[in-house]
């Protein structure tokens, strides 16, 4: 069988296995109009029905279009980034035609590190995070020869083991940059084993739409920041314009997916991507959950017409 036919084989094969875009708006929808019902069933008779509804509502969460349990979102989230780990970086650029670089660059930019900081990059990946803020210092006079620190942490030790090989080659150790302290450490973002008012800073980028309770995530990064600490997150979001929105719907669930299965043999981590990206809440509600949170000062910037956006808090 040629490369074409295989590959259009194997394209029908995963649209049917993981569905067509209007199909999971259907399903979508359909969830949101059981659980309306079964809220409005269970208000209207306050009987243990609606209870129920409720609670079973509570032990399953959201993993792309998929109701899983909670359990399994956390297992699935780590096979997912297991097999993307080797190809993670390359699919970054390939899907987004490199545009990802600038939004890291704006991020970076917007925290503008000096030396001092003590940054925590939580679900820091390959480390496209901590190496941004290691080239601003290392581009930064140090009069006062202060130290400074960052700790890469990720749930994920495959994608951290292939960051820190990314490190070495780049020269991004603490050999070549002697201001600076990197600890490497596999934690899950909902529970952090750092102290108390440890961090000055904390960055999270395209993570934790990955992570079952964001409630969990911010509490655990307010709680490790000191007092005047920042908290920053770089994000896919939501289009401000409803026909760009549409273009970006079909390129994402038109495209990205068989990209992935050209360019990494991969579909299904692909398809979870774009689906994660439309169940993450709006910019307003999230910029909620942080107040939530206990941060001040929280404001939101949209990049790209709202592709991704850029939501800051402080710890005050
Ligand atoms: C899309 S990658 C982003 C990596 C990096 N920050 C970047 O911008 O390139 C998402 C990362 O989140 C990590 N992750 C998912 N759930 C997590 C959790 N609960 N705690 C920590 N990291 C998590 C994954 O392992 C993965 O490395």
């Amino acid at each position: 069988m040629n490369f074409a036919r295989r590959f259009k084989l194997n394209f029908l094969n995963n649209s049917i296995k993981h569905g067509n875009f209007n199909e999971n708006c259907n399903k979508i929808l359909a969830q949101v109009r059981k659980k309306t019902t079964q809220a409005a069933a269970g208000a209207a008779s306050g009987d243990d029905n609606g209870k129920k509804a409720n609670a079973d509502e509570e032990r399953t969460t959201h993993f792309g279009f998929q109701k899983v349990k909670e359990s399994e979102k956390d297992k699935k989230v780590h096979k997912v980034f297991e097999d993307v780990a080797s190809s993670y970086d390359l699919m970054n650029d390939a899907m987004s035609v490199g545009v990802h670089r600038l939004w890291k660059d704006i991020f970076m930019d917007r925290l503008w590190p000096t030396h001092g900081v003590r940054l925590l990059d939580m679900a820091g990946g390959t480390g496209d995070i901590a190496f941004r803020y290691m080239r601003q210092l290392a581009a930064q006079k140090n009069n006062l020869k202060r130290h400074s620190h960052v700790t890469i942490s990720d749930i994920n030790q495959h994608m951290l083991d292939v960051g820190k090989e990314r490190a070495r080659l780049q020269g991004l150790t603490e050999e070549e940059l002697p201001f600076l302290t990197i600890n490497w450490q596999q934690a899950d973002a909902e529970q952090l084993p750092f102290e108390d008012n440890s961090f000055t800073a904390y960055t999270i980028a395209f993570g934790i739409r990955n992570c079952t309770h964001i409630d969990r995530v911010l509490r655990e990064a307010y709680r490790v920041l000191k007092p005047g600490g920042r908290f920053m997150c770089l994000e896919f979001s939501h289009l401000t314009n409803s026909t760009l929105q549409w273009i970006y719907d079909k390129y994402s669930f038109q495209v990205i997916p068989p990209m992935g299965q050209i360019l990494a043999g991969q579909w299904q981590p692909y398809q979870y991507l774009v689906e994660s990206i439309r169940q993450f809440p709006r910019q307003e509600d999230f910029k909620k959950m942080i107040e939530d949170a206990g941060f001040e000062l929280v404001y939101y910037e949209n990049l790209t017409f709202g592709v991704v956006a850029i939501h800051s808090g402080f710890k005050l």
